[in-house]
């Protein structure tokens, strides 16, 4: 069989793990390529051969060797006449999409239109649906911990109060683990808003019984006073999606404004998808890329790998797509209990 890979959407550690995976399961009889940039090298038939050569020792490296973009065939004129095209020419009979919701969005439009696809979901952020994790997550929750951990002894020095912003357009898993991890006295995330009041309420209290506090807040939190999440909303990606950023920031000025207290603010931002992955992102992206290979070869298109505790099963891609797995309001109770 002739096989196709590509990643698609914003990088994670673990992707090169999937890469290799893949190569690593293939039969002599197999040849592999990999598209350059995600989609856009699906559109452009600008692609690479993938042999056991190149995929050596690559899981060790974060990123993804085959480069990624968020390029949105269906909103580029003939786009997916292009893409249909190319696949005629290179005569592949299937193709393995690595990607977030985004990707795997549409590599499902491409199923309806009779591509023999499967699909691995990436996102840092750890919000595709039916499966218990994304690789690259476990290692931003690590570097967000770490960066979370080295605050507070700042924090404390001072008597500020300090906040660090993390990951996480519509789903706060980053920001919740890597807070809890470290100790942060406060978590706010998309799922549960509050008013600007009640972070008041929560951080006067604590700033009067410990002189210092940590909070750990997602970029896509909006505070329940406010119309829309923070961000430049003058650049919005092919997806729809602005640029999310600055709620730390500003958060930080209304508290320090309203409270007095000394208050400073970080963003980890890409930092936290950055560099070389954790051993458990390693062997997830390992294990989803050897039975992807296995789907293909089954010839169990539409599908795609996902973790079931720790089984790797297999899904219709759009059971990853359809809906967020969003934080769920047990988790945040727990997690509540270590505020203030
Ligand atoms: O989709 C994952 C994600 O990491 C989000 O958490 C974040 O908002 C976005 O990507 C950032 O994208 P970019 O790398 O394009 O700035």
């Amino acid at each position: 069989m002739k096989i196709a890979i590509l990643t698609g959407g914003g990088d994670c550690p673990g992707l090169n793990a999937v890469i290799r995976g893949i190569v690593k399961a293939k039969r002599n009889e197999d040849e592999v390529i990999g598209f350059k940039r995600g989609w856009e090298g699906a559109l452009n038939n600008d692609y690479v051969s993938l042999t056991e050569d190149d995929v050596e020792g690559i899981h060790l490296l974060g990123g993804t060797i085959l480069g990624t973009s968020r390029t949105n065939p269906f909103s580029i004129k003939d786009g997916e006449k292009r893409i249909l095209e190319n696949f005629e020419k290179d005569k592949l009979d299937a193709l393995i999409a690595i990607g977030g919701d985004d990707t795997l969005s549409v590599a499902t439009k491409f199923c309806g239109l009779g591509l023999k696809i499967v699909g691995v979901p990436k996102t840092i952020d750890n919000d595709v649906s039916n499966t218990d994790y994304t690789f690259g997550f476990h290692t931003a929750v690590n570097v967000g911990a770490d960066a979370i951990d080295r605050l507070q002894s700042t924090a404390k020095s001072h008597g500020r109060i300090m906040l660090v912003e993390l990951m996480g357009r519509d789903a706060g898993w980053i920001t919740l683990e890597a807070g809890l991890a470290a100790g942060a006295h406060l978590i706010l995330i998309p799922e549960f808003p509050r008013t600007i009041d009640e972070i008041i309420e929560i951080l006067v209290k604590r700033m009067k019984a410990k002189g210092y506090a940590v909070v750990a807040v997602a970029e896509g939190f909006k505070p329940t006073d406010l119309e829309s999440a923070i961000g430049d909303k003058s650049t919005i990606d092919p997806f729809g999606h602005i640029k999310l950023g600055g709620i730390a920031h500003y958060l930080s000025e209304v508290i320090e404004e309203r409270t007095g207290y000394e208050t400073r603010s970080v963003v980890l931002g890409h930092l936290l998808r950055g560099g070389t992955p954790t051993a458990f992102d390693r062997i997830l992206g390992t294990r989803y890329g050897v039975e992807a290979m296995k789907l293909v070869q089954k010839e169990d298109f539409g599908r795609m790998v996902a973790l079931s505790g720790n089984n790797i099963i297999s899904i219709p891609i759009e059971y990853g797509v359809t809906t967020k797995k969003l934080v769920p309001f047990e988790y945040y109770k727990l997690a509540e209990m270590f505020f203030g």
